[in-house]
């Protein structure tokens, strides 16, 4: 067994609220192995974004009140913000949610990929800077004319795929993806999932996957863990979690998909 790539043990994050401290993720553990894929499903407002922006210190009006998370083998939480600045896309990088309205509107792509590189101190021979800008699109499936567009020039699914190709600038060990496919047609996500997952692969790295939508999930993750209410209330590979639900929010959130076999009515 190689060490974990990440480890999350008893994460607490509380917002501030005008009525008061809102406590969002309640004593979440879990870890994730090296090239593994882990999804975190669960309704909207379950605390799932909640926590991956804890990992990525984004959180807006909100702290971590106590947990650990460990990166690598190396304390998160206690990172100077210097050293954290330097891990993000190098380690760690984020697929927001809503990725597609979070690229910059009036920059060419090139100079939002360039951005990446000048952020993390990168120096290129001439030329090089944009062969490895080809590449990067090449990998997800872009033409290498979409360097020299602006974000309203690309459909949805070519944005969602520049923002995976940012993601992966830097040869991150995990890429956290917030709901990736959540605004596209149904063949479109399915693509561009795929896209995901076979730079995932090239590259090594972990997967934490965020979705509400179980069916999507299991053909992606090899293990889910289902949030509820901040709460992470079950976790197993996606075999056991169908074959045997334990909690009875996992049952509901697999008897709302449909069946061939199956036709009582649904709740
Ligand atoms: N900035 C914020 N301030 C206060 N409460 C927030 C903030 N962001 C999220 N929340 C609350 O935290 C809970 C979890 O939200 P979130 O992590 O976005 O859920 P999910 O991603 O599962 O839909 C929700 O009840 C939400 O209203
Ligand atoms: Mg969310």
């Amino acid at each position: 067994m190689t060490a974990p790539v990440l480890e999350i043990e008893g994460l607490n994050v509380v917002y501030d609220t005008p009525g008061g401290p809102f406590h969002a993720v309640r004593d979440v553990s879990f870890s994730l192995a090296s090239g593994e894929r882990f999804g975190l499903v669960g309704e909207s407002g379950s605390g799932k974004s909640t926590t991956i922006l804890a990992l990525m210190r984004m959180l807006r009006s909100g702290w971590v009140e106590s947990g650990k998370v460990r990166l690598n083998g190396r304390d998160l939480l206690a990172a100077p913000a210097s050293a954290f600045r330097q891990l993000r896309f190098a380690e760690m990088s984020l697929v927001p949610q809503g990725a597609m309205s979070s690229l910059n509107p009036v920059l060419r792509i090139a100079d939002q990929i360039a951005d990446i590189y000048d952020d993390h101190g990168i120096r290129w021979r001439r030329g090089e800077q944009i062969e490895a800008m080809r590449n990067l699109l090449a990998r997800v499936g872009l033409p290498p004319t979409v360097l020299g567009f602006y974000p309203h020039q690309l459909s949805g699914g070519m944005k969602q795929r520049v923002c995976i190709a940012m993601s992966i600038a830097l040869r991150p060990t995990l890429i956290l993806a917030d709901e990736p496919t959540s605004a596209l047609d149904v063949m479109v996500q399915k693509q561009v999932l795929a896209t995901l997952g076979r730079v995932q692969r090239d590259l090594g790295a972990s997967v934490l996957l965020i979705g509400h939508d179980m069916a999507l999930m299991a053909h992606f993750v090899d293990r889910i863990g289902v949030m509820y209410q901040g709460s992470l209330v079950e976790m197993g590979s996606v075999r056991k979690i169908f074959a045997d639900p334990q909690h009875a929010y996992t049952r509901m959130l697999i008897d709302s998909l449909p069946s061939f076999n199956r036709t009582r009515r649904r709740a």
